[in-house]
């Protein structure tokens, strides 16, 4: 038996930028996606998981000609697809699911799932650390239908324990950003997941492409400045202007909280963590009333410096950013007043940057 592990990641600041080649600030964090594995001396993979009932087995020779099936299996398969693609021979096993992130909550499920399959189907085959999270994203974005920008599968491929990391979405590199030591960072699950997330997905990467029309000779949203923005914004439809005001001023927020960290800023990082939030509300389109909720609650309570929704939106987890030793009478409060409000129990993590991908 062999055993592999990808841990999922929350997004601290950077959203909706990642597939407009900008820049993203993520930490992985302690739940992920655990795959032990076995041999076989058949040439297929059979797959499980302990999270669902219903198992998959695919022989290797089909795998090229396979079609989505909508089910979970997708993840996992789309990468052996691609590691074909690559041109790796894959050996007949069965690989066990076991995943800890919660499905759907924006801490990156999926990524985990896609970066423990890769290493578990790789079976100690060496792939350079950002292309296996390059064909992680391609397994996503050819195989199981979403357009995702680098970010998930990235951060859980490089995660480090006890920094948070500045990605470089265009150059595929980053930076470590260690968070100042007053702080935790504190996520809440509202425990709700809108249906429109994976088409208003496209429609917003659709919509950024759109923006970029207006910008001749840019090859990204990250090229355009706020002063070449503001310039052009007269000629730009409203919805695409918008999303590209969001992507201009997040991506400057991005590198205004790199350095806040660096000074241990705490009041300006979550400061930033508010306007972030406001534009994925106003501007975006992405967050949802429940998310509001959480974020205007946080901002309420003692200790809490800022608060965000995190991940891709409509429904899923907020960030908080709340001072050490404040965060188990925030948790208490927020569960208390989420469950007046909607009749759920948010889950409340506190959570450090945790390492990335391994083998066990
Ligand atoms: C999802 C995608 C990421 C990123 C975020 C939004 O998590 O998978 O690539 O676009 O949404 O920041």
């Amino acid at each position: 038996m062999k055993a592999y592990y990808a841990p999922g990641r929350v997004n601290l600041i950077g959203e909706h930028t990642d597939y407009n080649d900008g820049f993203v600030l993520p930490i992985a964090i302690a739940l992920g996606c655990r795959i032990e594995t076995r041999e076989l001396d058949v040439p297929e993979l059979r797959l499980s998981s302990k999270q669902y009932a219903d198992t998959r087995t695919v022989a290797l020779a089909d795998l090229a000609g396979l079609q989505p099936a909508k089910h979970w299996s997708d993840y996992p398969l789309g990468v052996a697809r691609e590691l074909l693609v690559l041109g790796v021979e894959l050996k007949g096993m069965v690989l066990e699911i076991d995943a800890t992130v919660p499905t759907g909550s924006g801490l990156s499920s999926s990524a985990a799932l896609e970066v423990a399959s890769a290493l578990a189907l790789l079976d100690g085959h060496e792939l350079e650390k950002a292309e296996l999270a390059r064909l992680c994203q391609r397994a996503e974005r050819n195989f199981v239908g979403m357009p995702c920008g680098i970010m998930d599968q990235y951060a859980s491929v490089f995660g480090e324990q006890g920094a948070a990391m500045l990605l470089d979405c265009r150059a595929v590199t980053h930076e470590r950003v260690p968070l100042p030591a007053g702080v935790s960072v504190v996520v809440v699950n509202s425990m709700v997941k809108h249906d429109l997330g994976a088409s208003a997905y496209r429609d917003r990467v659709a919509q950024c492409q759109e923006a970029l029309t207006h910008f001749p000779g840019k090859a990204a949203l990250r090229d355009v400045t706020l002063g070449e923005l503001e310039r052009a914004a007269a000629g730009i439809p409203e919805v695409p202007l918008a999303r590209a005001r969001h992507n201009v001023l997040e991506n400057w927020r991005v590198r205004q909280f790199h350095a806040a960290a660096a000074e241990a800023d705490l009041a300006r990082m979550g400061q930033l963590f508010v306007e972030s939030h406001r534009s994925l509300r106003d501007d975006y389109e992405v967050s949802c009333e429940e998310l509001d909720f959480l974020v205007d609650a946080a901002l309420t309570l003692p200790g809490v410096q800022g608060a965000r929704m995190t991940g891709g939106g409509f429904g899923g987890c907020t960030v908080n950013l709340v001072e050490k030793g404040a965060e188990e009478a925030f948790a208490k409060e927020m569960r208390a007043r989420y469950q007046a409000r909607y009749q759920l129990d948010p889950a409340v993590i506190v959570t450090t940057p945790c390492a990335g991908a391994r083998s066990l």
